[in-house]
């Protein structure tokens, strides 16, 4: 994989066309319209690992948001261009798909790890990250009680390479701790890869150790093809782990590029974060 996102070797399927992308709020306590996004366009390609980059209000988390309809944007449009495994190739404009499809999209072919994490009640990780395996149609050709033992065995794996231990599987979600249903949450969003994967901050709640751990399973993932939409804070990590940046500010992309090439341009939009 090249760190040039525009040299000819770079993928150049694309797997996500973000076009002109606008979003915004009324305040109405104060009588104010605040434009998060402001006629954003970009596509990304297959096995990129892209990082969204700017300032605290620069629009990061708007774009993430109405790439998984967390937020419908007020114009513009959001393609996800799907290829199944027969190898044909369909475009699926998420800001007009029906909520089913959405939600079987997203489950399947859209892995989406947010901050936090939002488990049904009484359920264990084992039981999540098993569910979101099989969400993901992990060996669709077997039987059912074998492939629900496989996605279990693959669960469990994933639990443990991000150090959920066992004593931890059966307990219900919610007294997990802040860093462990971080991981939890990531373990489900790559216990069987997707097409596409959104990271919103995946390793911000994490101590130096989990954080080891998490950036491994990150920076595996170009190995199993899954191309990435992730906003990180941490300069040294877009550097490890992305290979194209889009840098934000103010609703716009301020630049487009490399790591090498956007985080040493000197822009303004740089200076807060790389201070
Ligand atoms: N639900 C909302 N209601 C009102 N305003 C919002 C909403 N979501 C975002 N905004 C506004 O849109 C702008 C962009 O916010 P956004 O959350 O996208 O920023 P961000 O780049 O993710 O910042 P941070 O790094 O602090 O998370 C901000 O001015 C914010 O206040
Ligand atoms: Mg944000």
């Amino acid at each position: 994989m090249t760190n040039n996102p525009d040299s000819p070797a770079a993928g150049r399927t694309p797997v996500l066309s973000v076009e002109h992308l606008t979003k915004s709020f009324t305040l109405h306590a104060i009588n104010r319209s605040v434009e998060s996004l402001r006629s954003v366009s970009f596509t990304l390609y297959e096995g990129q690992h892209l990082a969204l980059a700017g300032a605290s209000g620069a629009g990061k988390s708007s774009l993430l948001r109405c790439v998984t309809r967390n937020y419908l944007p007020d114009s513009g449009r959001v393609v996800f261009h799907d290829r199944t495994e027969d190898g044909s190739e369909t475009d699926v404009d998420l800001t007009a798909l029906d909520d089913r499809s959405l939600a079987r999209l997203r489950g399947r072919r859209i892995g989406y790890v947010s901050q936090f994490l939002k488990a049904p009640p009484r359920q264990g990780p084992l039981r999540l990250v098993t569910n979101a395996a099989l969400r993901r149609g992990l060996d669709l050709e077997l039987a059912p009680a074998e492939r629900h033992e496989k996605a279990r065995e693959a669960a469990k794996q994933s639990l443990l390479r991000l150090g959920i231990e066992e004593r931890l599987w059966d307990v219900d979600c919610s007294v997990l701790s802040g860093g462990e249903r971080q991981r939890v949450n990531l373990a489900a969003g790559t216990v069987s890869p997707p097409r596409l994967l959104l990271l919103d901050e995946p390793v911000s709640a994490l101590d130096p150790h989990n954080r080891a751990l998490a950036l491994e399973v990150i920076e595996d993932l170009h190995r199993h093809d899954v191309t990435v939409l992730a906003i990180y804070h941490d300069m040294a990590i877009i550097r490890r782990v992305a290979n194209r940046v889009l840098l934000m500010q103010d609703g716009v992309i301020a630049a487009d590029g490399s790591p090498g090439d956007v985080l040493r341009a000197g822009h303004a939009a740089l200076e807060e974060l790389v201070a």
